[in-house]
């Protein structure tokens, strides 16, 4: 907050940080499934200032929200939301399409071909217009700090740049950076790259992300780069490539006090689920979503299921997987695969009244999600690519007890932070097998180890330390121009 004192702050992204939905005439508010919102929100709410979101909440749009503005649930009320309506067609050619058909594929190496069309494009191109001008509307200054969020708004940093220049606009890419080969492919690589070097500054989660922007900048414009400095110039303008990896707002001491113990969040979670007992747990928390290797940890938890028959009828594997794009037949399918590995296994291992996975497709509140955490004996996070992961991070926040054992991805963002996890390749079924393995025997002591040095870690970098590191580096900025607009 001290960094931005007194100057105006507005963030675009397509998520909404809440839902507001009328249901029977009752008001329904619910916060979705998204790393961004978990690391976005706090800060809005530190900062104040107003966001421009996708309104997707809500089929009955005029029950909820009469003016375009809609209220936060109370005790909330520190920022504006401001919605942006879409037609079908362009939420089908900007999101659905170009964003999550087109960059989702492109940006993570998870081998889904992306799909580029004309007409997604064209939407996506449309779209980025449409919030460009709401920023621009929203404005009450000539210099805002725009905090612009991800793949979905590639092109509008260039936009706003053009209508008000003394902006500082920040970029935050949340997905990771392919190489340029890979890059390379999209039709429309020069405008991509030329949109987001409208930004002031540009982050990343990981260094060797700026490092593959960097590289594809330098194969596809005619830029000037300065190594040295991580900086870009480009018609005109300076950007600075940086990476911040983004993380969680750590749980405070009073709100960690109102929480159940971990042996009433096992009780609690054993008897809702009907879980036996003698068991042990594991739990992954996704979206449904093909770069979250939901496949390949089910495939690991069979594995071990055979190369460890001790564990047989001894342990429950508890997958949440909240609903995400099922529009596109690629999440439907994928789902369709999950669920028929998910019968296999159950049907090779469990028995009827305990079955070994147990795969509970849908939202969950954030409470809900933490007792989880707090119940289980381990947590695998095996993403095939990730820009950072805020499960991994979310979990090791919920265990105050210093118990639980994490079994992290390499190619998570968060491995780099995280090294005190079971480090796995996720494509290497055998090694999260034997991770598992390990995990389940692993002593307390050495438990309490990891988990203490992953807590510490994870709150002294949280998400205002994420925040503060850009804002500081946006506030040097515009010090610097200030002064030599005087000189
Ligand atoms: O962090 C990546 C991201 O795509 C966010 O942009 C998004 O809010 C989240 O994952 C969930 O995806 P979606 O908003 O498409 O449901």
């Amino acid at each position: 907050r001290t960094q931005l004192r007194g100057d105006e702050v507005i963030v675009v992204s397509n998520r909404e940080p809440y839902t507001h939905e009328v249901n029977d005439g009752e008001l329904v508010v619910r916060r979705p499934a998204s790393g961004l919102v978990t690391a976005v929100e706090p800060v809005m709410r530190a900062c104040s200032g107003t966001w421009i979101a996708h309104g997707s909440g809500s089929g009955d749009r005029k029950a909820v929200d009469r003016h375009d503005r809609v209220a936060l649930p109370p005790g909330q009320q520190d920022y504006l939301l401001r919605r942006i309506w879409l037609t079908p067609e362009q939420e089908q050619g900007y999101y659905y399409g170009f964003a999550n058909e087109g960059l989702w594929p492109l940006c993570h190496v998870a081998h889904v071909r992306p799909v580029f069309r004309e007409g997604d494009w064209e939407h996506y191109r449309a779209v980025n217009q449409l919030f460009a001008d709401a920023v621009v509307a929203e404005a009450r200054s000539e210099d805002p700090v725009v905090l612009v969020q991800d793949y979905h708004f590639a092109l509008l940093p260039a936009m706003v740049r053009r209508r008000l220049p003394r902006a500082t606009i920040l970029t935050f890419w949340h997905i990771p950076w392919p190489n340029p080969e890979s890059f390379g492919i999209c039709p429309w690589r020069s405008e991509i790259l030329e949109g987001m070097l409208g930004s002031t500054i540009l982050g990343f989660h990981t260094r060797f992300h700026c490092k593959n922007f960097i590289e594809t900048v330098d194969r596809y414009l005619e830029a000037r780069i300065e190594h040295e400095h991580s900086t870009i110039s480009f018609g005109g303008e300076q950007t600075l490539v940086e990476a911040y990896p983004i993380s969680i707002e750590w749980p405070s001491p009073e709100a960690a006090r109102e929480w159940p113990s971990p042996g009433q969040c096992r009780a609690e979670v054993f008897e809702r689920l009907g879980i036996p007992h003698a068991h042990r747990v594991a739990v992954g928390v996704d979206r449904f979503d093909y770069t979250k290797g939901i496949l390949e940890r089910l495939n690991a938890v069979e594995r071990m299921l055979e190369k460890y028959p001790e564990w047989r009828d001894r342990i429950t594997f508890v997958q949440v997987a909240a609903p995400s794009r099922s529009a596109l037949e690629e999440y439907r399918s994928f789902r369709e695969r999950i669920e028929r590995a998910t019968e296999r296994i159950n049907a090779r291992f469990g028995r009827p009244e305990a079955p070994v996975i147990r795969l509970l497709a849908q939202h969950h509140e954030h409470e809900e999600v933490n007792k989880l955490y707090r119940a289980a004996d381990v947590c695998l996070v095996t993403s095939l690519h990730d820009g950072m992961n805020l499960v991994c991070k979310e979990f090791v926040a919920a265990r105050d007890d210093e118990r639980g054992v994490l079994i992290l991805s390499r190619f998570a963002g968060a491995a780099r932070e995280m090294p005190e996890a079971l480090i796995v390749n996720p494509y290497h079924v055998e090694e999260t097998a034997d991770a598992l393995q390990q995990a389940l025997t692993m002593p307390p002591a050495e438990q309490r180890e990891r988990m203490a040095s992953l807590r510490s870690t994870v709150h002294e970098f949280n998400v205002y330390r994420w925040a503060g590191r850009m804002l500081t580096d946006a506030a040097r900025l515009r010090l610097r121009q200030r002064v030599s607009e005087r000189v």
